[in-house]
């Protein structure tokens, strides 16, 4: 998506606006596939919660994805969109057992995490074959926040309580089909991926009956030119071999499964908002833009660096800016950020706004969610509405007091 198209789409849906790039989406998907083409049964599982909407899931079955899923409404979207209900697969944390039963009604393929819940499940369904998550205690990833495999994390049963994980498997006579794990995200270093690998192969040995490894997801995508990502061939090249070496000691082809959001959509999107304002202070000039850490709030939550370019000026003189949202506390995307010289009304691109960006969007100062629009086959698609005021009152009571 060039510039012009970029201005376009703001022109033409307001900003601020969501634009992703449908051919990213799948080259990324490519390169992922063709990484591991080395394996026999293979399958990615889209991480739903990355991004959402439907149009996007379509993309992914039409790519020959699956799903993963953390929440009973994820399931429902995912089914929704067209895919059958083995093609999803739902790794919840923290929810009810009545939860995870209603998505097991469905005939989603159930990932637990908790031996409280495998116990409870196993006791009443003994039949539904089960996918453990384990937790192999191997801190990774790109901020506190999201390294979820160490020790102190909610996420994944220890391995060190297998022995507890293989009675209750005993007492209830449950089958389990598959070991998972996922240890965060924006993880560089392969070798740290490889290391959690082996102790999943370790946890593996200990099931009979197994039809798939599932080895999360966590690959870091590059943030800006040059910038540090995942070497995923060398990633592939390396787990391939010990993946096939493992099959043949386990005696059977299982299937190798990813769930990447970030590596599959994160690179696609482009947020677009709209500078009201340019504000001199003491010691900085703020570009104020129309939208705040309600639409886009990594930066403030992760400390994300998105890149940021002027795509009304591109080729103006570079000052220093501290571009800023309009929600009523600190609300910063970047601090002292070299951007082409802006003007009030420019219109300003955040890259990398594919992944958890809208899926994390809410209507905090009573501010409509932004229109996504898909950028498919030089077609500018809309498929989400900007919300109206309808949006935000429609599911409230006003009473009489
Ligand atoms: C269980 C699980 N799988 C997959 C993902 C996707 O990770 P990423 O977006 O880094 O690929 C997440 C992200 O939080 C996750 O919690």
């Amino acid at each position: 998506m060039n510039n012009n198209t970029l201005l376009k789409i703001a022109n033409d849906f307001g900003s601020p606006v969501y634009v992703y790039d449908s051919e990213k989406i799948v080259s990324q998907y490519k390169r992922l596939t063709s990484a591991f083409n080395k394996v026999k049964q293979l399958k990615v599982n889209y991480a739903v919660k990355a991004l959402s909407n439907i149009s996007i899931l379509k993309l992914m079955k039409n790519l020959g994805a699956g799903l993963d899923t953390v929440s009973i409404q994820e399931v429902q979207l995912g089914l929704k969109a067209g895919f059958s209900a083995e093609q999803i697969i739902f790794t919840p944390n923290g929810v009810s057992l009545e939860e995870i039963e209603e998505a097991s009604k469905l005939g989603v393929q159930i990932n637990i995490d908790n031996l409280s819940i495998l116990e409870q499940f196993g006791t009443k369904h003994p039949k539904v074959p089960v996918c453990i998550r384990i937790n192999p205690h191997v801190m990774a990833g790109g901020n506190a926040n999201i390294s979820v495999g160490h020790i102190d994390s909610k996420f994944g049963i220890s391995v060190h309580q297998i022995p507890h994980i293989l009675r209750i498997v005993e007492n209830t006579g449950m089958h389990i089909n598959g070991i998972h794990m996922h240890t965060g995200s924006d993880i560089l270093d392969i070798d740290v991926f490889l290391y959690a690998s082996e102790i999943l192969f370790d946890t593996a040995k200990h099931f009979k009956d197994l039809d798939f490894l599932d080895f999360g997801s966590g690959f870091k995508v590059p943030y800006s030119k040059g910038d540090i990502e995942t070497n995923i061939e060398e990633f592939g090249t390396k787990l391939t071999k010990r993946f096939n070496e493992f099959c043949k000691e386990y005696g059977k082809e299982l299937t190798l499964g990813f769930e990447p959001g970030k590596f599959l959509v994160s690179e696609s999107g482009v947020f677009l908002a709209k500078v009201n304002a340019v504000k001199q202070t003491t010691s900085t000039v703020f570009a104020q833009i129309d939208s705040g850490f309600n639409h886009l709030i990594r930066p403030m939550l992760y400390g994300s660096q998105h890149v940021i370019t002027n795509i009304s000026n591109p080729k103006g003189r570079e000052r220093f800016y501290s571009v800023v949202g309009y929600i009523c506390e600190t609300d910063t995307f970047a601090n002292n950020r070299r951007i082409n010289e802006i003007t009030e009304g420019d219109i300003l691109g955040f890259q990398n706004a594919g992944a958890y960006c809208y899926s994390m969007a809410s209507n905090y100062n009573s501010r409509f969610r932004p229109a996504e629009v898909l950028w498919h086959k030089d077609k500018a698609l809309l498929i989400r509405e900007r919300e109206t005021f309808e949006d935000i009152i429609k599911n409230q009571i006003e009473v009489t007091l």
